[in-house]
């Protein structure tokens, strides 16, 4: 049982705790989120035979188990939510006019794509799907990356099973397409999921994000609106020294570069709004 959050103790570990979070993760909880924060991390600490929040805190920020704490941290803090041909507006950009252009030009070998915050995978299957259905796939020369930070949205990933409400977007007759059911749900047929490579990989780590971000084509969509200004900084600013030229960032509509960094500009290509590296 961890001492009561009202507690001076509790306070400071909590307040600690949300620092260091935010420093590694990338997530910021503001003031009005902290009792969140601590729903989240109580069952963390007490798991670990910790009394107190401040202990816990110190076991994520010196411990030699704390790199394998971390993975168990993003897990509870990871807000999965996402489906199926969501926001597909950009995917068809992807697929009708910026793919072809990049497989057309003469010096383009093979085509990264990376769905840099992918949860449970909907993102990447949905990538994969779409370029399977305009005939792009078997080309052989495009790669679809797909990472997550919280190691159990990748364990769900790879299974490749889901639930109903993951297809409510998803245009008629794909699902038949390309799923099949089971008793818990509908699982991806694996001639879809081996055009995707899974792993974990936290955006606010470089060395986590460098084997990605030389990507032409990223999607890192509806993960920034968890983390700070600073936070999003950092992890634009990494992807921008990598990124070629031109290369395509695409975020969720809620959104924005705004005031973050000045090497991409925001372009509408095919009806949706992508960020350039040009
Ligand atoms: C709401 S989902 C977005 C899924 C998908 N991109 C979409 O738009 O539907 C947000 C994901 O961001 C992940 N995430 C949060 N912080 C992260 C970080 N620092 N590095 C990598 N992934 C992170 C969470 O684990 C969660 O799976």
């Amino acid at each position: 049982m961890i001492y009561g959050r009202d507690s001076s103790v509790a306070s400071k570990g909590l307040a600690l705790l949300r620092d260091l979070i935010h420093e590694q993760t990338g997530i910021l909880f503001d003031d009005e989120s902290l009792d969140s924060l601590f729903d989240k991390v109580e069952s963390l600490a007490a798991d670990r035979g910790f009394d107190s929040i401040l202990d816990y805190y110190y076991l994520l920020r010196y411990d030699v188990s704390a790199a394998e704490e971390w993975r168990r941290v993003f897990d509870v803090l990871s807000v999965r939510e996402t489906y199926f041909w969501r926001e597909s507006g950009q995917i068809r950009t992807l697929v009708d006019n910026l793919l072809p252009q990049a497989l057309s030009r003469g010096n383009e070998g093979r085509v990264r794509i990376w769905s840099a915050a992918c949860a449970t995978g909907e993102e990447p299957l949905t990538i994969a799907m779409a370029l399977n259905e305009a005939g792009l796939l078997e080309s052989g020369r495009i790669e679809i990356y797909a990472t997550d930070g919280s190691p159990q949205s990748i364990t769900g990933a790879r299974a490749g099973l889901y639930r109903e409400r993951a297809f409510r977007a998803m245009p008629p007759g794909m699902r038949d397409k390309y799923f099949t059911q089971e008793p818990g749900g509908w699982r991806a047929l694996p001639s879809l999921r081996r055009h995707v490579q899974w792993g974990v990989a936290n955006l606010m780590s470089c060395t986590d994000v460098a084997p990605f971000a030389g990507s032409r084509f990223i999607f890192c969509r509806n993960v920034f609106i968890y983390f700070s200004t600073r936070s999003v900084r950092k992890v634009v600013d990494l992807l921008s020294e990598r990124m070629p030229r031109p290369g395509y960032l695409f975020l969720g509509a809620a959104e924005s570069l705004v005031k973050v960094t000045s090497t991409f500009q925001l372009q509408e290509i095919g009806g949706a709004f992508v960020y350039v590296k040009d």
